[in-house]
């Protein structure tokens, strides 16, 4: 298994799965994207993935398995039958069963709109706007059992203005998100990361 090769999760409109290609496009992060996986048949990132030519490029239908575990289980035999050493979770929707998760310990990466442990869960951006918080922004982390709850690999702060709509907000945060997931891709494939406890420490 070569240490860059990397699977894609992904649900929606895919800009974080674009700027990841577009990166290894221009040489700046090192990873090569062998998989693409949906679980929804019209999520956008399908189309990029095909435009950019990655080499398998899957929808599997949840509808099509009888509970959450059999569709994981699946999503992990495809994954492994690529070669992937990195799960790159990009706007991937859906809860992943513990087994996945136990599977891909210490491999799997998620992007989370928000400055975890705050706001965490599916709405992160409307809950900021709703607490009222000055700053919010983007986590990059390891994937555990916990919701958005994994060792945090990079974060990167915005400000909320008074005049934002969750559509601004989110605008902004994006901005800040494709700029740091590729980073984070490429300085894990490059100098990599020890765990100590809950912190990361990126190697030198
Ligand atoms: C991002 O805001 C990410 O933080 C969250 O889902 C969104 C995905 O956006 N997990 P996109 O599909 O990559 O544009």
């Amino acid at each position: 298994m070569s240490n860059n090769a990397i699977a894609v999760m992904a649900s929606g409109k895919g800009s974080n799965l674009r700027v990841i290609l577009d990166a290894v496009a221009a040489g700046t992060c090192p990873v090569e994207v062998k998989l693409v996986i949906s679980d929804k048949a019209d999520a956008q990132a399908l189309n990029i993935a095909r435009a950019a030519g990655v080499p398998q490029v899957l929808h599997l239908d949840p509808k099509a398995y009888a509970d959450r575990a059999s569709f994981d289980v699946d999503c992990a035999e495809v994954i492994d039958a690529a070669g992937c050493q990195w799960i790159v979770l990009a706007g991937y929707m859906r809860i992943l069963s513990s087994s996945f998760v136990r599977h891909f310990r210490g491999r799997m990466i998620n992007i989370h709109p928000s400055i975890l442990p705050a706001f965490p869960g599916a709405k992160a951006v409307e809950a900021a706007l709703g607490y009222g918080v000055k700053a919010s922004g983007c986590t990059v982390h390891l994937v555990d059992e916990i919701l958005d709850g994994g060792p945090i690999l990079a974060q990167a702060v915005v400000p909320v203005l008074d005049g934002d709509t969750l559509e601004s907000l989110h605008a902004r945060i994006q901005v800040e998100e494709h700029r740091l997931y590729p980073a984070t891709l490429a300085r894990m494939v490059t100098t990599g990361f020890d765990i100590d406890g809950r912190r990361v420490i990126w190697r030198t």
